[in-house]
């Protein structure tokens, strides 16, 4: 199945698959680095990874607009529902578990971080995403720290990790190596930094670390590029 990927910066990515427009962590608005705008962007389903606003984005109004299902965890589900995103429409998930869709497979697996809603309402736990999509495997680590069970998440193969390299919020740039030595990914594109001076990363110098201590081949990104997966 032919699937295209678009970064829109920091974890916000669109998916394009077997007819479908999937978007992750719509933030976009409010992203110094997005290229495009909320209004302008097609969804037929939206995964969000945590409630953290940098990941919540725009996915109230997105999913508004659009009528978008969107796959989240439980208590991040209920959240949107009372923000006026309709029941029906909303999957709440929570880690190990997963469910099929139109387009494939996605499963919402562990990650290491916390999460809590923008009014500062409970959040529930974060997650990351393990889609599949016939016979193509992507994983999105979201915002998580290392962790050695990464290696379950690579056990079935992956084509694609995407993984945060920022540190502070997140993983950094020594601890995604091990990342990738775990999931043991055919390719593997950086993501959750240079969105704010913070998580500034050298991501040329990531790259050359995974091409010389990984069997991996990394995929750095400009938002706004794509990548064929
Ligand atoms: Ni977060
Ligand atoms: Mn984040």
């Amino acid at each position: 199945m032919a699937t295209q990927l678009t970064w829109f910066g920091h974890n916000a990515w669109s998916i394009e698959t077997g007819g479908a427009t999937i978007l992750v962590d719509p933030f976009l608005d409010d992203s110094p680095t997005s290229p495009v705008k909320a209004a302008n962007v097609k969804a037929d389903f939206i995964l969000l990874s945590h409630g953290h606003g940098d990941h919540l984005g725009d996915t109230v109004a997105i999913a508004k607009r659009t009528g978008a299902t969107v796959l989240t965890n439980f208590e991040v589900g209920q959240w949107l529902g009372k923000k006026g995103v309709s029941g029906g429409k909303i999957i709440g998930m929570n880690p190990g578990g997963g469910i099929d869709q139109p387009f494939g497979r996605v499963k919402f697996t562990v990650a290491h971080h916390s999460s809590s809603m923008p009014d500062g309402s409970y959040g529930g736990v974060p997650g990351g995403f393990l889609i599949t999509l016939g016979d193509t495997r992507i994983y999105f680590a979201c915002d998580t720290a290392l962790f050695l069970d990464m290696k379950l998440i690579g056990a079935g193969g992956l084509d694609l990790a995407v993984l945060p390299i920022g540190d502070l919020y997140t993983m950094g740039p020594d601890d995604s190596i091990d990342a990738v030595k775990l999931l043991n990914p055919k390719r593997v594109a950086p993501c959750h930094y240079n969105t704010w001076p913070l998580i500034a990363q050298d991501a040329a110098a990531w790259a050359e670390r995974v091409r010389s201590h990984t069997a991996a081949e990394p995929v750095v990104l400009q938002p706004g590029d794509k990548i064929n997966v």
